[in-house]
């Protein structure tokens, strides 16, 4: 497995990634909500490595990650509300699931033979990637399926470096939380996974209140099952003391009884400013997990704004895990 430093080099790091994935590799890059592993969404063979790579259930459907509305509007057909979204918040960490057109077999199976498609416009680097490639990318996160997700090239080396053949070195990601995806369709706006943009946004542009799937029972997406960003260490939320042999991670600037004995000790957050937590989440828990505590306890975080999503990923982790 190679790794490319896309900020030392990005037009380089372009080239090389092309090539790779004109060949049917999947290759690891740099987004700003997490990284991603994109393949070419045209091409069967890349979209088969990518869910073995994962071991990600074939029925788990994955992004295309398009650069523009333009090449968006060649896989899903938009609806005035689809239309707004898209212009008030790409690129950016939106993903819009919309209606697909008909297409070919490796986009049947990266939909997961859903009649939708799960569209974004990532910012920069990955942005820039997918113009210079010309047509849309597959990328699911780049974790394996149910774990923790990378918010830098170190956590996709250490977790899938001997499975895969390039990972692109774009730094940390800036927002560290996966994008929020909405469904978009006869006039309503469905929230599927509260992510890095904050519903409140989506609400002030649409003029009406999200439909909260995400919190209802019965939606059949693996990426909504209770058990997901599972660290090795159990996970115990709310925590106003640490027990011995606990690792501990922290929220703003009060800390808890038993604080000092902690295996090891995080703050998401000193300021208790959310954006920051979100950004530090994934790798905290890499970090608190790394400890060798048995359980990871974590504090409060409010459940407002970003909160949401913070506390939608913690709840997950903390779920009991399948056998
Ligand atoms: O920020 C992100 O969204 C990252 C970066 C790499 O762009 N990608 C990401 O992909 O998080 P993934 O595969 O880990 O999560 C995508 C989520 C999953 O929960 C999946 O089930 C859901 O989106 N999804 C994808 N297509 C869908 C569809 N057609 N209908 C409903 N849910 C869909
Ligand atoms: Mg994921």
């Amino acid at each position: 497995m190679i790794v490319v430093d896309a900020q030392a080099d990005p037009e380089g790091a372009v080239r090389a990634a092309c090539q790779v994935l004109r060949s049917g590799e999947p290759v690891a890059i740099p987004t700003e909500t997490v990284y991603g592993l994109a393949g070419d969404i045209h091409n069967e063979r890349s979209i088969q490595r990518i869910f073995g790579i994962k071991a990600r259930p074939n029925d788990n459907p994955l992004i295309c990650h398009v650069a523009s509305i333009e090449m968006a509007q060649n896989y899903v057909i938009f609806d005035d509300m689809a239309l707004t979204l898209a212009r008030s918040f790409w690129p950016g960490p939106l993903t819009l699931v919309l209606k697909r057109k008909l297409a070919g077999r490796a986009i049947e199976m990266a939909a997961a033979s859903l009649p939708t498609l799960a569209v974004r416009v990532p910012q920069g680097f990955s942005r820039d990637l997918i113009e210079s490639f010309g047509s849309g990318l597959a990328a699911p996160s780049a974790n394996l399926s149910g774990r923790l997700s990378p918010t830098s090239a170190n956590h996709v080396t250490t977790n899938l470096g001997n499975r895969m053949a390039m990972v692109l070195d774009g730094g940390p990601c800036t927002i560290g939380l996966e994008s929020t995806v909405v469904e978009v369709s006869d006039g309503k706006c469905r929230l599927l996974r509260p992510g890095g943009l904050d519903v409140t946004a989506i609400q002030s542009v649409i003029g009406t209140s999200l439909v909260n799937v995400a919190a209802g029972q019965g939606f059949k997406s693996p990426g909504m099952m209770a058990s997901h960003y599972a660290p090795s260490a159990k996970v115990r939320l709310d925590a106003r003391q640490v027990f011995p042999g606990e690792a501990l991670i922290l929220f703003g600037p009060h800390s808890v009884a038993g604080a000092a004995n902690a295996v090891a000790a995080f703050n998401l957050s000193e300021k208790g400013n959310l954006k920051e937590a979100a950004s530090r989440l994934f790798d905290t828990m890499v970090q608190a997990d790394a400890s060798g505590a048995g359980t990871i306890a974590v504090t409060t975080v409010p459940c407002v704004g970003l909160g949401l999503a913070i506390n939608d990923r913690l709840r997950r982790s903390a779920a009991p895990r399948p056998l």
